[in-house]
Parts: structure tokens; sequence; C-alpha cells
């Protein structure tokens, strides 16, 4: 498989890096990224090609990932417009949709889009990805090949349910880290100091995941198996209950997708 990054940020460096992890060929990778230092930094650290735009010619390739920020996503759709044959175009910006996208790309519709998130640049992700009807299946296996190199991938049937997997996995690192701060102060009020409430914090959220991952209890088993009657668990999760945490995470992930909706309606409109 021939790939071309557009961009060659962030989210493009964990995917090369994950994916020459997996076997592919750095031979076979291509990045179009504006910055020296970047495409530099890309050659000394992959050995992958690099080039500075795309109007110095794209190479022959499979399949095309942009990996740019969404604001840059129309210029870049028009400048790739008339390269495109058959190749996949994989878009993991956050808030374009496909129909938007296909038409700045002159009505090419080959696309699959991508809701990764932080944890891929640890090879950890959680990526949520569509196709429309009319993408076939040698690109659907391309895409989630590619995505796979960072993480597990879950494919879904809608195109607005791309939102609600932005609500749950693409924001979600960001409650968990809410939780752990919040988890980290209690533990100052209690008397540890910020490197003993770090490390009871962090080995708890580690411990905790990697119990359920091996358990074959679901979470609300594991729970009340932690939670005995009269103890100081069933004290902690009464309280959280009054200050209603659980409703706070319910109306939190629904302004998530809300919130994703809206900026797909504005992004569109660029
Ligand atoms: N990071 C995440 O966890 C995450 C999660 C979900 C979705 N995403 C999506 O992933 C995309 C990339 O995010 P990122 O964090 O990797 O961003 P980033 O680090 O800013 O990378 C984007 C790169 O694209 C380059 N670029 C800009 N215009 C270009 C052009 N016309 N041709 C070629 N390259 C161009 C930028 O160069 P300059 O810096 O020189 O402008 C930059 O190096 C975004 O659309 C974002 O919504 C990211």
């Amino acid at each position: 498989m021939n790939i071309t990054f557009i961009g060659g940020g962030n989210m493009a460096t964990a995917l090369i890096g994950g994916m020459l992890q997996q076997g592919f060929a750095a031979a076979g990778l291509t990045v179009v990224e504006p910055d020296p230092a970047k495409r530099d930094a890309l050659q000394q650290q992959f050995g992958v090609q690099t080039q500075a735009a795309i109007e110095t010619g794209l190479p022959a390739c499979d399949v095309i990932l942009i990996a740019v920020k969404p604001q840059s996503m129309k210029a870049v759709a028009q400048q790739l417009a008339p390269h495109l044959g058959k190749q996949l175009i994989i878009s993991i910006a956050a808030g374009i949709q496909v129909n938007t996208l296909a038409t700045w790309l002159g009505g090419y519709t080959q696309i699959v889009r991508v809701m990764p998130n932080t944890p891929a640049l640890v090879r950890a992700g959680m990526s949520g990805l569509y196709a429309p009807p009319d993408v076939d299946t040698g690109h659907r296996a391309q895409a989630e090949q590619i995505m796979r190199a960072v993480g597990q991938v879950l494919w879904v049937a809608q195109e607005t349910q791309i939102d609600a997997i932005t609500a749950m996995s693409g924001s979600g690192p960001a409650y968990v880290f809410y939780f752990m701060e919040a988890m980290m102060a209690a533990g100052r009020a209690l008397g540890f100091n910020d490197d003993d409430a770090r490390k009871l914090t962090y080995a708890t959220f580690e411990g905790a995941i990697k119990l359920a991952l091996d358990s074959p209890d679901d979470a609300a088993t594991l729970r009340a198996k932690v939670t005995s009657k009269g103890g100081t668990t069933e004290a902690a999760l009464h309280a959280m209950e009054a200050a209603g945490v659980k409703q706070g995470i319910d109306k939190g992930i629904a302004a998530a997708n809300h919130r994703g909706q809206e900026l797909g309606a504005i992004l569109g409109q660029q």
C-alpha cells in the first residue's frame, strides 16, 4: 500500500510510527508538509519520503490520508482534486462531513471519515470509522488496516454517529483526565504531596482498567464487588450519587454530541 499523508503533524506522526511498527514499509509512505523542520524530522525519524506541497506533484499512491486542521481542509481538498483517480481518501478532520469534503474534492466520493483520539499518539487509540455506501470493501479494509496501527477501531453505519463517537472516545480522554485531576486534588486535601497524590491516582486508574479488561465481569459487577455494605466505598459512592456525578457525565457527553453537530454545520459552510 502506497500512502501519501497531507500534513505531517501530531496525528500523521503517530500514525506513521504505528504503521512502521506494524510492518508497513517506509518506502511506501510519503508526507506532504510545508514546514521544512517537520519534513526533516519525519525523514530522519522514519525514513519516509517528504515533499513541500501538493503542487509539486502527488506520487502514485493507493491512499491519501488528510491530516491537516479542519480549517485547512477546503484548500487542501481543492489542491488534491485534479490529482484524483481511484485512491482512497481518509479524512481524520474533526467536524468535516463526507458530503462537504466530496464537494471540495470536485465530486470525488471514495472517502472514509475517521475520528481518532489522542491515545493514538501512544498507539492505544480508539478510532470511529464511517464510509458512505458507495465506498468499496477494498477501500474500507485499507482504512481499517491503517487505523488499527494506532489502536482499536469501530465502524458506524450512519455519519451522525461520528459525532457520538467524538462525544465518547474523541473527547473521552479529557473526561478521564478531569476525574484524575479531581482525585489528585482530593488526595492533596487528605495530606498527600503532589507526587504521592499523582502516584495513587495513576496507579488506581491503571489497575482498575487492567482489572476490568481481564475480568469477565462488567463494570457494575466489579463496582459492586468492592462496595461492602456500610463500608468506605459505599460511603464514597453515596456521596458521589448525591452530588450528581453520574448525571454530570451523562449531560457532558450529550453536550459534546450536540456541539459536534453544531461544529459540523459551521465547518461545512467554509
Ligand atoms: N490530535 C488529535 O488527537 C486528533 C484527534 C482527532 C482528530 N484529529 C484531527 O487530526 C487532524 C490533524 O491534527 P494534528 O493534531 O495532527 O494537527 P497538527 O499537528 O497541526 O498537524 C497538521 C499539519 O498539517 C500541516 N499543513 C497545514 N496546511 C497544509 C497543507 N496545505 N498541505 C500540507 N500540510 C499542511 C501543518 O503544517 P503547519 O504547522 O506548518 O501549518 C501541520 O504540520 C485535524 O484535522 C484534527 O481535527 C486530531
